[in-house]
């Protein structure tokens, strides 16, 4: 970081972000170090291993076994120790409000534009206000304001740098939103849009991932509160502070997916994938690696399916497709009941189509090292993303770095903020189009080598220039030139 935050030289970089990175679990009297599944606890702790400093998180686990509930801070990652990991435990009732509540039945379908599904109440709005305290006491109890860059993650967080800010005014604070920002009108549904505003006014630099967020948030604030705004510069005159909203969008580590998908580990791994899930040995295979999130658009893409092994017959037998699912915020009924539609989606068509020697859709919910995860992208002749609204996706850039061998073909939806880097490159669908969905994958399906290979390497190049370690040095770098002109 030194040669990109020269101005960082004296100051501790704090991540803050509701996940931690690795979580403690007991299992059967052992410690067994867990990772979550999403894309932004895996993009950041590459980052947080290079730079150092202290990562705050909820902690989620059991704890790492020798420490108290009082002062849970352990050095991981647990492999070669290079940062701190400050958990923040919650009470039953925080979880159940301020994260299955307010951050995932209020923000999450809001930014998703999924106003249907959102369900605002006054305890997990309080919940999530003292949480949100909670966390900035947090923080200010383990480091120096003066002395740190405090940077948030995501939609758990639009209070806290404000409340930050009220205790320690000079402090540097950023934030980077993970999820879409909405327009207007969807984010004016929502009735604490003028104070999820104001919190997020409180950093220094807010960033999103695409031109588009940024250019919705700097509509809703045009709209809600009293603020000048220069969007040619992108900077928002407030509160007697200047706010700099920018996009930064976020990357993968693609030179280690690269490494993986290449390794004897991946070989060996996709030997015992093969054989516990009886995947056949030619033929096309279709992927699609999601958590089971209503926004990943999956119960579409199995419409798609089903509409090609239905119009294009000589697919039966020849395409199969391996769904990835990853099982998330299982308390909550919306995702209990897409998981039910999709296991029960997945069954009705392989008995539709499926015969004695082939099973048209192979669901896998069991975890997936890594390497597993590698070795299923490397041998995917096509990846099919479909999300509905989609912050960024980065499973797109995963399938694009993975593609180590014979080079597969990237299905994208247009409403994912990927799509504004590589929409030119992949083929594009719309998910709700179910007709052209399956079009586009028959199209995928006979696509000729060199075609594959040239658009496979146009995406692997936009992927690896814009990585991880650049994403990193343009926000830092953007934070650097702030802290200089103080
Ligand atoms: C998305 C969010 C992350 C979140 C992840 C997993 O990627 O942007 O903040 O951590 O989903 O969801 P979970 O609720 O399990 O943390």
């Amino acid at each position: 970081a030194s040669s990109t935050a020269h101005a960082f030289e004296n100051r501790e970089l704090v991540l803050v972000s509701n996940r931690e990175p690795y979580t403690h679990e007991r299992d059967d009297g052992e410690i067994q170090v867990v990772r979550p599944a999403g894309g932004l606890t895996s993009a950041l702790d590459p980052m947080m291993a290079s730079i150092g400093g202290t990562w705050v998180a909820w902690g989620s686990g059991d704890g790492d076994g020798d420490v108290t509930d009082e002062d849970d801070c352990v050095r991981v990652p647990p492999e070669s120790p290079s940062y701190d990991l400050k958990r923040v435990f919650l009470s039953d009732e925080q979880v159940t409000n301020y994260y299955y509540g307010y951050s995932n039945k209020v923000l999450w379908p809001l930014c998703h534009s999924d106003t249907s599904k959102m369900t605002p109440n006054a305890t997990y709005w309080r919940h999530y206000q003292d949480t949100n305290w909670q966390f900035a006491d947090a923080i200010l109890e383990q480091v120096d304001p003066e002395k740190a860059v405090i940077w948030f993650q995501d939609y758990h967080f639009a209070l806290a740098p404000r409340y930050v800010r009220e205790q320690a005014p000079d402090t540097f604070c950023m934030q980077f939103w993970h999820i879409p920002w909405p327009s207007w009108e969807v984010l004016h549904t929502c009735p604490q849009y003028r104070e999820l505003l104001d919190g997020l006014l409180a950093n220094d630099l807010l960033g999103f991932h695409t031109e588009r967020y940024c250019e919705n948030f700097l509509e809703c604030v045009s709209h809600a509160l009293d603020a000048d705004i220069d969007r040619e510069r992108g900077h928002i005159h407030y509160d007697g502070r200047t706010i700099r909203v920018a996009a930064f969008p976020l990357g993968i580590d693609a030179e280690e997916r690269r490494t993986l998908a290449a390794s004897d580990e991946a070989d060996e791994e996709w030997a015992s994938l093969r054989e516990q899930y009886h995947l056949p040995d030619d033929g096309l295979l279709a992927v699609g690696v999601d958590r089971l999130d209503y926004t990943k658009g999956i119960e579409q893409r199995l419409d798609a399916l089903e509409h090609l092994w239905e119009w294009y017959p000589e697919y039966r037998e020849k395409l199969t497709f391996v769904q990835k699912a990853s099982e998330s915020r299982g308390e909550i009924e919306e995702y209990q009941q897409l998981q039910q539609n999709v296991e029960a989606e997945i069954a009705r068509i392989n008995d539709r189509f499926g015969t004695d020697d082939w099973t048209p859709i192979v669901y896998i919910d069991d975890h997936l090292s890594l390497a597993a995860l590698a070795a299923l992208y490397r041998e995917g002749d096509i990846c099919l993303v479909s999300s509905l609204r989609d912050g960024m996706n980065l499973v797109a850039k995963e399938f694009v770095a993975s593609q180590v061998d014979d080079p597969g073909v990237l299905v994208l939806s247009e409403l994912v903020g990927a799509h504004e880097e590589l929409g030119d490159i992949a083929l594009t669908v719309h998910p709700n189009d179910t007709e052209a969905f399956a079009a586009t994958i028959e199209k995928a399906g006979e696509m000729q080598p060199t075609e594959r290979s040239n658009r496979m390497s146009r995406l692997q190049e936009q992927v690896e220039a814009n990585d991880i370690g650049q994403w990193k040095r343009n926000v830092l770098g953007e934070a650097s030139v702030l802290l200089e002109q103080r």
